[in-house]
Protein backbone atom coordinates (compact mmCIF):
# COMPACT_ATOMS: atom_id res chain seq x y z
CA UNK A 1 0.00 0.00 0.00
CA UNK A 2 1.15 3.40 -0.79
CA UNK A 3 0.47 6.98 0.84
CA UNK A 4 1.82 10.07 0.76
CA UNK A 5 3.87 12.37 3.61
CA UNK A 6 5.07 15.99 3.18
CA UNK A 7 7.45 17.58 5.64
CA UNK A 8 7.30 20.91 6.26
CA UNK A 9 10.46 22.65 7.90
CA UNK A 10 11.49 26.53 8.15
CA UNK A 11 14.24 25.88 4.98
CA UNK A 12 12.50 22.83 2.76
CA UNK A 13 9.24 21.40 2.01
CA UNK A 14 9.66 18.05 0.82
CA UNK A 15 7.37 15.48 -0.63
CA UNK A 16 6.95 11.81 -1.82
CA UNK A 17 4.86 8.77 -2.00
CA UNK A 18 5.58 6.17 0.64
CA UNK A 19 5.80 2.57 0.23
CA UNK A 20 4.32 1.42 3.58
CA UNK A 21 4.58 -1.77 3.95
CA UNK A 22 8.75 -1.17 3.68
CA UNK A 23 9.10 2.18 4.92
CA UNK A 24 11.01 3.74 2.20
CA UNK A 25 9.89 6.29 -0.59
CA UNK A 26 8.74 5.55 -3.99
CA UNK A 27 11.23 7.18 -6.26
CA UNK A 28 12.71 10.86 -6.02
CA UNK A 29 11.10 12.87 -3.20
CA UNK A 30 10.52 16.76 -4.57
CA UNK A 31 12.15 19.67 -2.41
CA UNK A 32 11.17 23.15 -2.56
CA UNK A 33 12.48 25.73 -0.82
CA UNK A 34 10.39 26.92 2.17
CA UNK A 35 8.68 30.81 1.00
CA UNK A 36 10.22 33.81 2.85
CA UNK A 37 8.43 34.90 4.80
CA UNK A 38 6.86 31.57 5.60
CA UNK A 39 3.17 32.59 5.98
CA UNK A 40 0.90 29.42 5.44
CA UNK A 41 -0.91 30.74 2.61
CA UNK A 42 2.53 30.51 0.71
CA UNK A 43 3.72 26.96 2.06
CA UNK A 44 -0.07 25.67 1.56
CA UNK A 45 1.04 26.40 -2.18
CA UNK A 46 4.06 24.60 -2.02
CA UNK A 47 2.24 21.91 -0.72
CA UNK A 48 -0.23 21.25 -3.14
CA UNK A 49 2.18 22.11 -5.96
CA UNK A 50 4.33 19.17 -4.90
CA UNK A 51 1.28 16.89 -4.14
CA UNK A 52 -0.44 17.75 -7.38
CA UNK A 53 3.54 16.84 -9.36
CA UNK A 54 2.90 13.15 -8.52
CA UNK A 55 -0.70 13.11 -9.76
CA UNK A 56 -1.83 12.18 -6.00
CA UNK A 57 -5.08 12.22 -4.81
CA UNK A 58 -5.93 10.46 -1.86
CA UNK A 59 -5.00 10.97 1.59
CA UNK A 60 -2.00 13.09 2.74
CA UNK A 61 0.04 13.21 6.43
CA UNK A 62 1.65 16.46 6.50
CA UNK A 63 4.09 17.37 9.09
CA UNK A 64 4.61 21.01 10.98
CA UNK A 65 7.39 22.33 12.67
CA UNK A 66 5.23 23.29 15.77
CA UNK A 67 2.61 21.89 17.86
CA UNK A 68 -0.04 20.95 15.74
CA UNK A 69 -3.48 19.73 17.84
CA UNK A 70 -6.77 18.86 15.55
CA UNK A 71 -5.28 20.81 12.91
CA UNK A 72 -4.58 24.15 14.45
CA UNK A 73 -0.79 25.18 14.75
CA UNK A 74 -0.14 26.46 18.04
CA UNK A 75 3.35 27.83 18.23
CA UNK A 76 5.68 28.77 15.62
CA UNK A 77 9.39 29.23 17.01
CA UNK A 78 10.89 28.75 13.81
CA UNK A 79 8.18 29.71 11.30
CA UNK A 80 6.02 33.01 10.27
CA UNK A 81 4.02 33.88 13.51
CA UNK A 82 1.41 33.96 11.30
CA UNK A 83 0.92 30.05 11.80
CA UNK A 84 -0.38 30.30 15.55
CA UNK A 85 -3.72 29.50 15.53
CA UNK A 86 -4.01 28.32 12.10
CA UNK A 87 -6.43 26.01 11.41
CA UNK A 88 -4.04 23.87 8.89
CA UNK A 89 -6.26 21.39 8.00
CA UNK A 90 -8.69 23.26 6.93
CA UNK A 91 -6.29 25.43 4.90
CA UNK A 92 -4.86 23.02 3.20
CA UNK A 93 -7.80 21.29 2.46
CA UNK A 94 -9.67 23.45 0.10
CA UNK A 95 -6.08 23.73 -2.04
CA UNK A 96 -5.23 20.11 -1.90
CA UNK A 97 -7.50 17.07 -3.11
CA UNK A 98 -7.95 14.11 -0.47
CA UNK A 99 -8.21 14.63 3.10
CA UNK A 100 -5.10 15.97 5.37
CA UNK A 101 -3.56 14.35 7.95
CA UNK A 102 -1.71 16.97 10.00
CA UNK A 103 1.08 16.77 12.92
CA UNK A 104 4.17 18.05 14.78
CA UNK A 105 7.39 17.07 12.60
CA UNK A 106 9.52 15.32 15.01
CA UNK A 107 6.16 13.32 16.14
CA UNK A 108 6.07 12.28 12.49
CA UNK A 109 10.06 11.18 12.35
CA UNK A 110 9.47 8.89 16.07
CA UNK A 111 6.34 7.07 14.42
CA UNK A 112 8.36 6.35 10.87
CA UNK A 113 11.55 5.06 13.72
CA UNK A 114 9.17 3.29 15.97
CA UNK A 115 7.59 1.37 12.86
CA UNK A 116 10.75 0.79 10.57
CA UNK A 117 13.79 2.07 12.03
CA UNK A 118 15.68 2.40 15.32
CA UNK A 119 12.89 2.21 17.35
CA UNK A 120 11.52 -1.22 15.98
CA UNK A 121 10.02 -3.76 18.08
CA UNK A 122 10.97 -1.26 21.28
CA UNK A 123 8.59 -1.22 24.12
CA UNK A 124 8.84 0.88 27.55
CA UNK A 125 9.35 4.89 27.36
CA UNK A 126 11.41 5.26 24.10
CA UNK A 127 12.06 9.25 23.36
CA UNK A 128 13.19 10.41 19.63
CA UNK A 129 14.79 13.80 19.35
CA UNK A 130 15.79 15.62 16.19
CA UNK A 131 18.44 17.91 15.85
CA UNK A 132 17.73 20.17 13.06
CA UNK A 133 16.77 24.34 12.77
CA UNK A 134 15.38 23.16 16.47
CA UNK A 135 15.26 20.36 18.41
CA UNK A 136 12.04 18.19 18.46
CA UNK A 137 10.71 15.62 20.44
CA UNK A 138 8.57 12.15 20.33
CA UNK A 139 7.89 10.36 23.43
CA UNK A 140 6.42 6.70 23.38
CA UNK A 141 5.06 4.21 25.39
CA UNK A 142 5.14 0.43 24.70
CA UNK A 143 4.78 2.21 20.88
CA UNK A 144 1.86 4.43 21.52
CA UNK A 145 2.74 8.32 21.00
CA UNK A 146 2.11 10.91 23.72
CA UNK A 147 1.85 14.02 21.49
CA UNK A 148 3.24 17.48 21.10
CA UNK A 149 5.99 16.92 24.08
CA UNK A 150 8.64 19.91 23.40
CA UNK A 151 11.54 18.99 25.03
CA UNK A 152 13.34 21.64 22.73
CA UNK A 153 12.09 24.57 24.59
CA UNK A 154 13.24 23.05 28.25
CA UNK A 155 15.20 25.32 30.06
CA UNK A 156 18.73 24.68 29.91
CA UNK A 157 21.25 26.57 32.09
CA UNK A 158 18.98 29.59 31.50
CA UNK A 159 18.41 29.48 27.67
CA UNK A 160 16.53 27.49 25.74
CA UNK A 161 17.40 24.22 24.96
CA UNK A 162 17.29 23.86 21.27
CA UNK A 163 19.36 27.31 21.53
CA UNK A 164 22.35 26.26 22.62
CA UNK A 165 22.04 22.38 21.49
CA UNK A 166 20.03 22.28 17.98
CA UNK A 167 22.52 21.64 14.54
CA UNK A 168 21.96 25.38 13.69
CA UNK A 169 23.19 26.14 16.83
CA UNK A 170 26.61 24.19 15.85
CA UNK A 171 26.27 25.59 12.60
CA UNK A 172 26.19 29.31 13.88
CA UNK A 173 29.12 29.24 16.26
CA UNK A 174 30.94 27.03 14.41
CA UNK A 175 31.57 24.39 16.94
CA UNK A 176 33.87 21.38 16.17
CA UNK A 177 31.51 17.79 17.10
CA UNK A 178 33.27 17.12 20.54
CA UNK A 179 32.72 21.38 21.41
CA UNK A 180 28.76 20.09 20.44
CA UNK A 181 28.66 17.07 21.98
CA UNK A 182 29.00 18.81 25.16
CA UNK A 183 26.32 21.17 24.89
CA UNK A 184 24.39 18.04 23.62
CA UNK A 185 25.49 16.11 26.76
CA UNK A 186 24.32 19.08 29.24
CA UNK A 187 20.68 19.75 27.66
CA UNK A 188 20.32 15.93 27.68
CA UNK A 189 21.58 15.80 31.81
CA UNK A 190 18.95 18.15 32.27
CA UNK A 191 15.89 16.29 30.19
CA UNK A 192 16.96 12.84 31.90
CA UNK A 193 16.30 14.85 35.38
CA UNK A 194 12.62 15.03 34.46
CA UNK A 195 12.34 12.11 31.81
CA UNK A 196 13.45 8.16 32.19
CA UNK A 197 13.18 6.50 29.04
CA UNK A 198 14.91 3.35 28.28
CA UNK A 199 16.27 4.46 24.92
CA UNK A 200 16.84 7.67 22.89
CA UNK A 201 16.35 7.85 19.14
CA UNK A 202 18.74 11.07 17.85
CA UNK A 203 17.44 12.13 14.31
CA UNK A 204 18.12 14.93 11.88
CA UNK A 205 21.22 16.10 9.73
CA UNK A 206 23.70 15.15 12.24
CA UNK A 207 22.53 11.69 13.07
CA UNK A 208 24.43 10.42 9.34
CA UNK A 209 27.39 11.98 11.24
CA UNK A 210 26.90 9.91 14.83
CA UNK A 211 29.65 8.56 15.33
CA UNK A 212 31.71 11.84 15.87
CA UNK A 213 29.03 12.68 18.65
CA UNK A 214 26.58 10.21 20.01
CA UNK A 215 29.78 8.08 21.86
CA UNK A 216 30.97 11.31 23.40
CA UNK A 217 27.86 11.42 25.42
CA UNK A 218 27.44 10.69 29.22
CA UNK A 219 23.59 9.80 29.12
CA UNK A 220 22.58 6.89 31.30
CA UNK A 221 19.90 6.33 28.99
CA UNK A 222 21.23 3.97 25.73
CA UNK A 223 21.15 6.49 22.34
CA UNK A 224 21.31 5.26 19.13
CA UNK A 225 21.20 6.88 15.38
CA UNK A 226 18.00 7.19 13.51
CA UNK A 227 17.80 4.85 10.83
CA UNK A 228 15.56 6.50 8.31
CA UNK A 229 17.36 10.03 8.14
CA UNK A 230 16.24 12.68 6.23
CA UNK A 231 13.39 10.45 5.33
CA UNK A 232 11.74 10.14 8.46
CA UNK A 233 8.96 13.11 8.81
CA UNK A 234 7.97 12.23 4.96
CA UNK A 235 7.82 8.28 5.97
CA UNK A 236 5.54 8.89 9.30
CA UNK A 237 3.48 11.81 7.73
CA UNK A 238 2.23 8.80 5.00
CA UNK A 239 2.12 6.85 7.82
CA UNK A 240 -0.31 8.70 10.26
CA UNK A 241 -2.54 9.66 6.93
CA UNK A 242 -3.09 6.15 6.30
CA UNK A 243 -3.76 4.99 10.26
CA UNK A 244 -6.13 8.02 10.94
CA UNK A 245 -3.55 9.61 13.61
CA UNK A 246 -5.11 12.42 14.98
CA UNK A 247 -3.15 14.28 17.43
C1 LIG B 1 9.43 23.21 17.69
C2 LIG B 1 8.98 21.77 17.65
C3 LIG B 1 9.61 21.08 16.47
C4 LIG B 1 11.12 21.24 16.50
C5 LIG B 1 11.79 20.61 15.29
C6 LIG B 1 10.94 23.27 17.69
O1 LIG B 1 11.36 24.60 17.70
O2 LIG B 1 8.93 23.88 18.83
O3 LIG B 1 7.58 21.69 17.57
O4 LIG B 1 9.27 19.72 16.49
O5 LIG B 1 11.47 22.61 16.55
O6 LIG B 1 11.37 21.20 14.11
Amino acid sequence: MQGFGVDIGGSGIKGCPVDLEAGVLVGERVRVETPQPSTPEAVYEVVAGIVTSFGWTGRIGVTYPGVMKRGVAHTAANMDKGWIGTDVDAGLTALVPGTVETLNDADAAGLAEMRYGAGRDQDGVVLMLTFGTGIGSALFYDGRLVPNTEFGHIQVDGEDGERRASAAAREREDLSYPQWAARVDRYLDVLEAGVWPDLIIVGGGVSKKAHKWVPLLSTRTPVVPAQLQNDAGIVGAALAAAERFEP
